[in-house]
């Protein structure tokens, strides 16, 4: 019997875990919009898959996903590589430039939703296949933006009723003073070249800062004994102001946060402002989301000079911190009505009944006849509010049988009577 492919998941009511349980999913995909939508963003869907360029020239060559070769490739007739997406980012500025949307009144708010693509290690909280709620604001340069997409994305968190939640503000500088810092990183890491992990060695060539990020407990080690001096002490002055102005905003928001002046993220296409949101049940090494501006992203997609600041929001791990801190989200309701037809004839009286009756109210109907003891438990297991039996003494009488499964009150009622009881919208 075939299986899901590990790292993937079901989707569904009944999933066992719970940050598969598909009403988790829908309550904080639409919390999101609500908050979002209510912020001037609108939806937009990009496709699923891209050329391969957009993410290796957006996510950029020193990026995990490519260093590690995360990205899931595939080959087009024409021989042209495309992937899967690792991130809507990317997409997200190339349909921005793709459709002109430079002439759109400034900033132009964008938020998606859907599956991502990384082929990383499993494990608890880390997938091939997860799933994001993603917002970007692109046209605009001002930290403005970027204070108001932390507390955007802060308001989606508490929307949800989660509360242990950690706001870590960095700025990873502009690309003169990473490239100071890197200079900086690599002298000090050098004389250990040899005792780094494997990918540290790459980085230690490619982008030392990404030392930093390391999983390894090795590279770890190391670190902690050299206590590297962190970032935001490299920045330029224009660098800093903007990192000043990012935090003057937040507090005048009254939005928390700590600034982490050692903050660095997996992506290269940052500039200035990065941040992530930590939360304690997740642990330290994961977050629950992140964000921040890509100025030059566009540039690397071969477009014009784009700004932008934007945030991801991992939908398994904030299900996960739901989840720990005791948010439960009820499972959805059971129909108002099913319908037990009680033998073979009564199934298409059943369907016409349910046809007329299902603009006003849910039914759902059981179809395979079977006793009305065997169809009350299945319609008390399917949560109904109502339960209709239909069968040879009910079609001789021209009535259906309804009972209220919570008061057990039973009665024949004609369907005008029927009707009328399902016309009021306080039907109880
Ligand atoms: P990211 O930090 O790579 O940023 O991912 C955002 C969030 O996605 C993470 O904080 C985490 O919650 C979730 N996530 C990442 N990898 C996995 C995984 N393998 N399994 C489960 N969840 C995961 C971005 O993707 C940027 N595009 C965010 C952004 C938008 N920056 C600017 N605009």
């Amino acid at each position: 019997m075939l299986k899901a492919v590990p790292g993937t998941n079901d989707v569904f009511a009944q999933a066992k875990e719970y940050p598969f349980r598909e009403p988790v999913f829908r309550y904080i995909v639409q919390s999101a919009e609500e908050v979002l939508r209510g912020a001037g963003a609108q939806m937009i869907h990009t496709p699923i898959i891209e050329y391969l360029e957009v993410f290796q020239k957006g996510v950029g060559p020193t990026s995990d996903i490519v260093v590690k070769k995360e990205m899931f490739v595939l080959e087009d007739r024409g021989g042209r590589l495309l992937a899967l997406r690792p991130e809507p980012t990317a997409s997200i500025v190339r349909a921005y430039n793709e459709h002109g949307m430079k002439v759109w009144p400034q900033p132009v708010r964008l938020f998606t939703w859907g599956p991502i693509f990384r082929g990383e290690r499993q494990q608890k909280g880390r997938y091939k296949q997860f799933h994001q709620v993603d917002y970007e604001a692109l046209g605009l340069a001002d930290p403005l933006l970027d204070a108001e997409a932390i507390a955007l994305m802060v308001r989606i968190y508490k929307t949800l009723g989660l509360r242990g939640l950690e706001v870590k503000l960095g700025s990873v500088g502009d690309p003169a003073d990473r490239l100071r810092y890197n200079q900086y990183l690599r002298g000090l890491f050098e004389p250990y070249a040899q005792t780094l992990s494997e990918d540290s060695k790459t980085r230690l060539e490619t982008n030392p800062m990404r030392i930093l990020d390391s999983k390894s407990e090795r590279d770890q080690q190391i670190i902690a004994e050299l206590q590297p001096r962190p970032m935001l002490e490299f920045l330029g002055p224009e660098a800093r102001a903007f990192h000043e102005k990012v935090c003057h905003y937040l507090d005048r928001m009254g939005v928390s946060f700590s600034v982490d002046p050692s903050i660095v993220r997996g992506l290269d296409y940052y500039v200035r402002t990065a941040w992530e949101v930590h939360h304690a049940q997740i642990g330290a090494k994961s977050a629950l989301g992140g964000g921040g501006r890509y100025d030059g992203l566009s540039e690397m997609l071969g477009g014009p000079p784009v700004p932008g600041v934007g945030f991801g929001i991992g939908i398994e791990r904030l299900a996960i911190a739901l989840e720990q801190e005791g948010v439960r989200i009820p499972a959805d309701p059971g129909p108002m009505l099913y319908l037990a037809p009680l033998d073979e004839a009564a199934k298409i009286e059943a369907l016409a009944l349910a046809e007329q009756l299902r603009p006003k109210i849910s039914v759902e109907i059981g179809y395979t006849p079977k006793s009305p003891r065997k169809a009350l438990e299945d319609a008390l297991k399917k949560g109904a509010r109502y339960v209709g039996f239909l069968g040879e003494s009910e079609r001789a009488k021209g009535v259906i049988t309804l009972k209220h499964l919570e008061s057990g009150e039973q009665k024949e009622l004609e369907p005008l009577q029927l009707h009328s009881l399902f016309e009021g919208p306080e039907v109880q």
